[in-house]
């Protein structure tokens, strides 16, 4: 095989699509793919798509639609559509946008070098089933090949929770952990490889069971490996918080004092008809408990506006829920109704009413993180440093909070991590003085 064929993957969606992108790319290089930066070039274009909002499924059908011209220059192009989309639409997708020669749903990843072969022949080739195998174990991966400080791992998938707005369970099925033993190896290969910092990615993370310790297992097991400086995880579903969890919160050092814990509103009527199994008092006495155990927890968080029958009070019961945590960073989203979710048939919020929510909220959120961010000020954080910035001299990293901050300083190298004192914060960064470089841990 020769290595001169080219792939453009297209990324849409979540941190775990990213993930899957990279270990189809590595898959892919094994069949003699090496990726390229524009669809221009390739001879394989893959669009690893999102399902969660309609204007992120929409958007893979424009993109699609770019693509016509160069299929009719190019005949033997192959283009092939991975993700959640593929999965919800399956050959759906084939017939809206015949040009489509494969189909490949996030369970079947692994197919990926066969379906491409067969689409190669000339054949329209889908796969979307959810085999009982683990995936990554036969996407084989380059060993040597170097990697940048930060790194996503994947340790489950699939979520048996069923929010009443959601699609993840039916896009991406039900909850499966990977066994500790392989995502130990995994997490070596990749600190070998230059990775400090490991996030661990699952849509419902903290439910994961592959270890005897559950997620605190895990976590504890893989502060062991030295090199390794960071450990993240991400997304948990507040019930699934428990105490071993909220305990490597305070005695973990590798354990950042950041956590994404998605509560998507603040009004126990409508977190009842979310189906989310908690109240917002709960909620906060959570928050309250993993403070205990890391004072200088950040906190992140989810929220939708507009879920159907949300009133005004509702909506108000949401952002007195964000006063009383205090957010570092959030994410919010306008309900979208998904075919095939229990919310979707439900009294729909009238689309002003949503946009005026949504402004509201994000002014709070907005205004929190940035007095989050403003209180670095003056204090000194961990930087692990990632790449250089675009001024000459400086260099970029994120802290344990997940603050971009910039520093100048020709000593600093990606990888590096430093203690830095915070002078300055700007619309989304700090900058920093004086970075004391720290030794390998
Ligand atoms: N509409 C709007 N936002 C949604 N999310 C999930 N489903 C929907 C939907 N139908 C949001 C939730 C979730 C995040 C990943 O996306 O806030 O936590
Ligand atoms: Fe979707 Fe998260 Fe709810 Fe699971 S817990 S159904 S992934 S929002």
């Amino acid at each position: 095989m020769t290595g001169t064929k080219k792939l453009y993957i297209k990324t849409y969606g979540c941190q775990m699509n990213v993930y899957d992108s990279e270990r189809m790319a590595e898959a892919m290089g094994g069949q003699g793919y090496e990726e390229v930066s524009s669809p221009e070039e390739a001879d394989m274009i893959l669009l690893n798509t999102c399902h969660i909002r309609e204007k992120a499924a929409e958007k893979v059908y424009s993109e699609l639609g770019r693509y016509k011209g160069l299929k009719a220059e190019k005949p033997d192009l192959t283009i092939g559509v991975a993700g959640c989309v593929a999965q919800a639409e399956g050959a759906e997708i084939m017939r809206r946008q015949p040009m489509v020669d494969l189909v490949v749903g996030p369970q079947s990843y692994h197919k990926l070098p066969q379906l491409e072969a067969r689409a190669r022949e000339g054949h329209k080739a889908l796969d979307t089933d959810f085999p009982e195998e683990d995936k990554f174990d036969h996407l084989k991966r380059r060993p040597k090949a170097r990697r940048g400080p930060t790194a996503f791992l994947t340790v489950q998938e699939g979520c048996d929770k069923f929010c009443a707005f959601c699609v993840v369970p039916y896009t991406r099925g039900a909850e499966v952990s990977r066994p500790a033993a392989r995502i130990m190896d995994e997490a070596r290969d990749l600190v070998e490889r230059g990775v400090r910092e490991i996030t661990l990615l699952g849509q419902n993370v903290n439910a994961y069971h592959g270890h005897d310790g559950g997620l605190a297992g895990l976590i504890r097991e893989l502060a062991t490996i030295d090199g390794l400086a960071r450990i993240r995880f991400t997304t948990s579903h507040p019930n699934d918080m428990d105490d071993a969890l909220i305990a490597a919160h305070g005695e973990v050092d590798k354990l950042m004092p950041y956590l994404h814990l998605p509560v998507q509103a603040g009004s126990d009527r409508i977190l009842k008809r979310m189906n989310r199994q908690h109240t917002a008092e709960q909620y906060i006495r959570l928050i309250e408990r993993l403070r205990d155990a890391r004072p200088d927890l950040h906190l992140s968080g989810d929220f939708i506006v507009g879920f159907p029958e949300e009133t005004e009070a509702d909506f108000q019961a949401t952002l007195d829920l964000i006063e009383a945590v205090r957010y570092g960073s959030a994410f919010s989203f306008k309900y979208s109704e998904r075919p095939g979710t229990p919310a979707a048939e439900r009294p729909q919020v009238d689309e002003a009413a949503k946009d005026d929510r949504l402004q509201r909220l994000q002014a709070l959120l907005t205004r929190q993180q940035r007095e989050l961010q403003d209180a670095m000020v003056g204090r000194e954080v961990e930087v692990l440093f990632e790449k250089p910035g675009r001024l000459p001299g400086q260099m970029v990293g994120k802290s344990e909070y997940l603050h971009a901050v910039h520093v100048h300083d020709e000593r600093i190298a990606p990888g590096d991590l430093a203690r830095v004192r915070i002078d300055h914060s700007g619309p989304n960064s700090l900058r920093g003085v004086e970075a004391v470089l720290q030794k390998p841990q």
